[in-house]
């Protein structure tokens, strides 16, 4: 991998996007590179979770890479969205292993939206989050249309595209873009102890979570079909087995993701 670092400690998986003299530009070389680590991370069953970051002080992610488009057709537009949607976005918002993101500087643009792509977001007050597409002449294209309006609603949505401004991590805490907002040398922590609680649970039954929520917010009457098949799967894993025995046997459990 070129363009990213893989670590992993225990059962916590780190992705941290390597380009901080490109502000960790998405090129389509890390959205290659980023897929296919959050599809090897996700099939390892000894990975729990996963927190996704920056390198360097200053961000996240800027944005995809404007360099890479700027001379763009029509087709290689719809292409580009397309190919980021399925390879990339839609991915890790689907994955059974849960993502954190732990924005440690700008969120612009496709940065954000791999950061709402992500199941949970922990944001440095250093931070700054927005989509500035419209300034450039486009509108966001990996999803933040529609991952936007379901975060924080319609209206403040509408008013972030359309305004292109970015917005503090204490602003994006108050409309529930971001879960928490740490000081910068607190941010992993918070993640790895969100991480850490995560990775007590059960792997089974985090991953039909997963997909009963999302399920829902493609279709909300198709969501409570999902949840009711999800809820009678769970019955059939070795994780619920466990999970019951423990609780009933005054111990902790020890989930094998099965
Ligand atoms: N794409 C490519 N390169 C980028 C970039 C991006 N999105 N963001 C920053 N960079 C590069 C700059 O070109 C510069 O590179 P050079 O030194 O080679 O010129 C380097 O990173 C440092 O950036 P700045 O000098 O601009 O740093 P700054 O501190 O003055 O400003 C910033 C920081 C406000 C984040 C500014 O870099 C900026 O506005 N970046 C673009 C943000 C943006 O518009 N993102 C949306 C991209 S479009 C998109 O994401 C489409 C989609 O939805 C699919």
């Amino acid at each position: 991998m070129e363009n990213i670092i893989i670590d992993t400690d225990e059962r916590i998986r780190y992705i941290t996007i390597n380009r901080p003299e490109q502000l960790n530009a998405l090129n389509v070389e890390t959205i290659a590179e980023l897929s296919e680590a959050f599809q090897l991370s996700d099939e390892d069953q000894d990975i729990r979770a996963i927190i996704l970051t920056g390198s360097g002080e200053k961000a996240f992610i800027a944005g995809a890479d404007i360099k890479e488009f700027a001379d763009f057709t029509i087709g290689q537009g719809k292409e580009l969205s397309a190919r980021g949607h399925e390879t990339l976005f839609n991915l890790v918002a689907n994955l059974q292993t849960p993502v954190i993101a732990a924005i440690n500087g700008y969120a612009l643009g496709g940065g954000l939206e791999l950061a709402m792509s992500c199941h949970i977001r922990i944001a440095s007050d250093r931070a700054k989050l927005g989509l500035p597409e419209v300034s450039l002449g486009v509108i966001p294209g990996y999803g933040g249309t529609q991952r936007l309006a379901e975060l924080v609603g319609k209206g403040r949505a509408m008013e972030i595209i359309l305004t292109a401004g970015m917005i503090s991590a204490e602003e994006a805490h108050q409309m529930g873009l971001v879960n928490h907002v740490t000081f910068p040398s607190g941010l992993m922590s918070r993640a790895e102890e969100i991480a850490r609680q995560i990775c007590k649970n059960s792997p089974r039954a985090i991953g039909l979570a997963i997909k009963a929520v999302n399920a829902g917010l493609m279709n909300k009457s198709r969501g409570y079909q999902k949840e009711i098949e999800a809820f009678g799967e769970a019955f059939g894993t070795e994780d619920f087995k466990e999970g019951t025995s423990a609780f009933l046997e005054k111990r902790k459990a020890a989930f094998t993701g099965n």
